[in-house]
């Protein structure tokens, strides 16, 4: 018994070079790990001190819901991370840090910009959270967003690698996508931060729990979400967004609006264009029956935006910590009222899958929680 821990220890220690943290295994517990104080295991002693923080994301920002503070936190999450581009730093200027939580420690100069004028109140209480349990700002983003997300039904548990450094510089600006540009600029952005076009769209699945507030100040458009279940993770973002537009839920197009399939529902220019881009049409529409696809392609994807800028081996997987996100229930559907008729393919040579279609009277979306 002895022997053999022994052996196990000094392999594994062999396997990392770096300094990084081992833990014992104790004796009965063949796959290794550690009893926190709560009575989890985890595979690192130091995750333990990550469990007490969850209550606190969850009583502050999310109340238990996939609402207004779970989006707000997976928004502010991408526009921090995005802040790193290789093309500035090879142009011989600062290109960003990345996921560095430099939206948190530099808010004064990062909420000027445009994408992130109304992250404030999201980003002070992420503040307070972190500075009170002492971990880092890049650390509490990544984490407070895998916790938010566990509130969404059929959300993926996401990874969660701790320890990143608390010092950063400002983002530069214009990094962060806007929803009046072009396919082309977007996919040249996200491109530049080291995503393929089959990964901006994983990404974007995002959009299948967020709603619009700060772009369009119509009092119609206030929380109107981009698909009609905006507290589920699912796949109706991908295929309302394929869903020919028939009603501005403003009244009339406003910046970067274009025209909905649903009334209440907001459709963004930057979406509709990706939708029907030859670069990204496919991947879209591979995503409209399979809800557990998207969020598997998601995690994958958002692992990658989490650690942009780090050396993911210098950082600890407290990824146990994360809780398993509700399960989902709702079945891939065209929304009542409309048929299969409405929904346009983009992907050459490849017909649109067979779509259930909800039965009753075309419905006014629903605001998306406050
Ligand atoms: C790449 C192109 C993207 C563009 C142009 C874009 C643009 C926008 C815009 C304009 C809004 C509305 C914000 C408001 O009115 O308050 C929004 C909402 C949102 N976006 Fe994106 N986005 C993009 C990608 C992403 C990605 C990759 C993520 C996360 C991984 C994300 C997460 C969200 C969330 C969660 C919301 C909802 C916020 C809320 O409901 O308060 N977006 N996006
Ligand atoms: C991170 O830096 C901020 C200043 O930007 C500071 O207020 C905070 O206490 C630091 N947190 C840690 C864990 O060092």
């Amino acid at each position: 018994m002895r022997f053999s821990a022994f052996v196990a220890l000094s392999v594994v220690a062999g396997v990392f070079a770096s300094p990084a943290p081992q833990e014992e295994s104790p004796a009965g517990r063949p796959g290794g790990g550690v009893r926190c104080p709560n009575g989890r295991t985890v595979r690192n002693r130091q995750c333990c001190s990550w469990f007490a923080i969850i209550p606190q994301l969850q009583a502050e920002i999310f109340n238990n819901q996939c609402n207004k503070g779970t989006r707000r936190v997976l928004q502010t999450f991408f526009h921090d991370a995005i802040g790193f581009s290789p093309a500035l730093t090879n142009a011989g200027q600062f290109g960003g840090g990345g996921a560095d939580g430099s939206i948190i420690a530099h808010s004064v100069i990062e909420t000027t910009f445009v994408p992130n004028r109304a992250l404030g109140p999201t980003i002070e209480a992420l503040r307070a959270i972190s500075i009170r349990n002492s971990v880092s700002f890049g650390d509490i983003l990544n984490f407070a967003n895998a916790v938010g997300l566990t509130n969404c039904p059929g959300a993926p548990r996401l990874e969660f690698l701790a320890g990143k450094s608390n010092s950063s510089q400002p983002s530069p600006p214009g990094l962060i996508p806007g929803p009046g540009n072009t396919a082309d600029a977007i996919l040249n952005r996200m491109g530049d931060a080291g995503f393929s076009h089959d990964e901006t769209v994983d990404l974007l699945s995002a959009h299948t729990i967020a709603a619009q507030e700060a772009l369009n100040l119509n009092a119609a458009a206030t929380r109107a979400p981009f698909d009609s279940t905006p507290a589920v993770f699912d796949s109706q973002f991908f295929i309302e967004t394929l869903l020919r537009g028939t009603v501005f839920t403003t009244g009339g197009p406003g910046f970067a609006e274009v025209l909905s399939p649903l009334p209440g529902e907001f459709r963004m220019q930057s979406d509709f264009a990706l939708a029907r881009d030859p670069r990204t049409s496919c991947r879209w529409q591979s995503m409209l029956t399979n809800s557990a696809l998207v969020a598997s392609r998601f995690r994958a994807a958002v692992a990658k935006l989490s650690v942009l800028g780090f050396n993911r081996n210098t950082l600890i997987d407290c990824s146990d910590v994360i809780p398993t996100p509700r399960a989902q229930i709702n079945s891939p559907r065209i929304p009542a009222g409309l048929t299969t008729a409405d929904l346009e393919g983009f992907c050459p040579g490849t017909p649109l899958p067979n779509m259930v279609v909800a039965p009753g009277p075309l419905q006014t979306v629903a605001v998306a929680a406050p």
